[in-house]
Parts: C-alpha cells; structure tokens; sequence
C-alpha cells in the first residue's frame, strides 16, 4: 500500500481528483468504482472542474458504485443514488444508463446483487476504485467480519455505522436503514487500482490498523495490504496514529 500525507484534505482529494481524471483521459472507455460519504465529495469537485474546465469527457465512461441502503429508492435524498447523482453525476456527461448503483429497492435482492457482479464483469472489471473507510474499518458496507471472499451481497450495519451516518437521517438512528447492499470484498479486491481517502481524526485508529496492522476480518480494509496497486491519500490528522508514517 502507498501512504500519501498531504498538507490537507483539500490537497489530498486534488490528487486523488487527478489521478482519477488522468485515468480517465487516457482511457476514455474507463470502468470507475465509486464512493460516497463525506470523504469523497472534494474528489468529486475535482472531476466536476476538470469536465468545466478541461472538457474531460465521461461520455463513455462507465461507473459502479459500491453501495445503498435497503429500502432507498433513487428519488429519496438520502440515498447514494441520489447521493451520486447530486453531487457528480448531474455535473458531468455521464451516460445514465453507464452510472450503475445497487438497486436499494429490488424485489429479489440475491438475484439483483448476482447481476450487479455479472455487470461489473461484463463491464471488462473496475479499472479504479474509489474508497473511504468507516471509523470501524468497513470499506463500502463491508462491516467487521466481512468475508475476504464476499462478493455484491446484502449486509447488516454495524451500530456504530449506524450512529455515524444518523448524520444524514437528521440526526436519527432510528431512521437509518438496518441494511444495505454492498459489493464485496472479493469484488473490490478485483478492482485494477484502488485509491482510498481518510480525513480527521475520527479515522486515524482505523488507518493505523489498516496500514500497519494485521490483515483480518475484524478491521476489512486491511484486506487492501494484499492490493497490488493500492494508494492511501490522508491528512495529517487520519496519519496521526501511524508509527512508520515517515517511511510511507
Ligand atoms: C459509509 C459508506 C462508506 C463510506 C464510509 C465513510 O457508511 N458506506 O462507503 O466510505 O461510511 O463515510 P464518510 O466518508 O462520510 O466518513
């Protein structure tokens, strides 16, 4: 894993934006994986000006999103599609029908995660994966004791997961979604490249033991130890915890 310390968030998310924008002006055919939360939204920026500025082009982009809450349709506000659609999509020449999120909604859940993974696949694979990680340690919905091997699935939220996103329920764990639908370790470990972003304090336990802790169930980011191609992007305050820091 590649450790990369900047002086800022703001800094951090500029160089994640341009790495996934590099990508995407040479392969302009580019499969993205995407994030959302707070931690990506700066990233987001980045490619919105680049579309402004620079004319890049997403026409024939495609993305795949990690997650979305069960139960959450793409008008609801507090979905990731609507999530996605808000904060990038909308501002950029995507294609829709190529922004694939997980259905929140569908009838047959098992058989929606199934075609979501056969889609990835038919899709040519993830090229980059954009990552954030929980306080726990979860990438996508993957909570503590993820599978190594799980693939597009159905989890439970943890009740941390569920303090920390209350958030964007109005402050209300009662209103958070019990579950979601999660593309899987497996599937995530499949992407060509990864780029995770972690900011704040309220991160760095987790970074640590991501990065110089033992690969295990318990904290699933540290799955990405085994990534060949996996970049970390911090602040000084989610790095703080590091002991080998300066050797990143
Ligand atoms: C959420 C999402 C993750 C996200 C993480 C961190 O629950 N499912 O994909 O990376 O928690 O969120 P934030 O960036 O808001 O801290």
């Amino acid at each position: 894993m590649e450790t990369i310390i900047s002086q800022n968030a703001r800094e951090a998310s500029r160089a994640a934006g341009s790495a996934v924008a590099d990508l995407v002006r040479n392969k302009p055919t580019a499969v993205l994986g995407l994030a959302t939360g707070g931690t990506p939204q700066r990233l987001y920026e980045e490619l919105i000006r680049a579309r402004r500025e620079e004319g890049l082009d997403f026409s024939r982009v495609v993305t795949f999103n990690l997650d979305e809450y069960v139960g959450l349709g793409p008008n609801d506000s507090r979905s990731y599609h609507f999530y996605m659609w808000k904060n990038l999509f909308s501002h950029i020449n995507i294609k829709p029908e190529n922004a694939r999120v997980p259905n929140g909604l569908a009838a047959d859940v098992p058989a929606s995660c199934a075609a979501y993974e056969r889609a990835i696949a038919a899709a040519g694979g993830i090229d980059l994966q954009v990552l954030g990680l929980g306080e726990n340690g979860h990438i996508g919905f993957n909570e503590p004791g993820s599978a190594f091997d799980s693939r597009t699935r159905v989890e439970t939220l943890s009740a941390q997961t569920i303090r920390n996103n209350a958030r964007f329920f109005g402050g209300d764990e009662k209103r958070v979604p019990r579950h979601s639908v999660t593309m899987g370790l497996a599937t995530i470990m499949e992407a060509r490249r990864i780029l995770l972003l972690a900011f704040g304090d309220a991160k760095a336990a987790a970074v640590a033991a991501m990065i110089e802790g033992p690969v295990a169930t318990k904290l699933p980011a540290s799955v990405l130890q085994h990534h060949p191609d996996a970049q970390v992007f911090l602040d000084p305050s989610a790095a703080a915890a590091l002991k080998r820091a300066r050797f990143a």
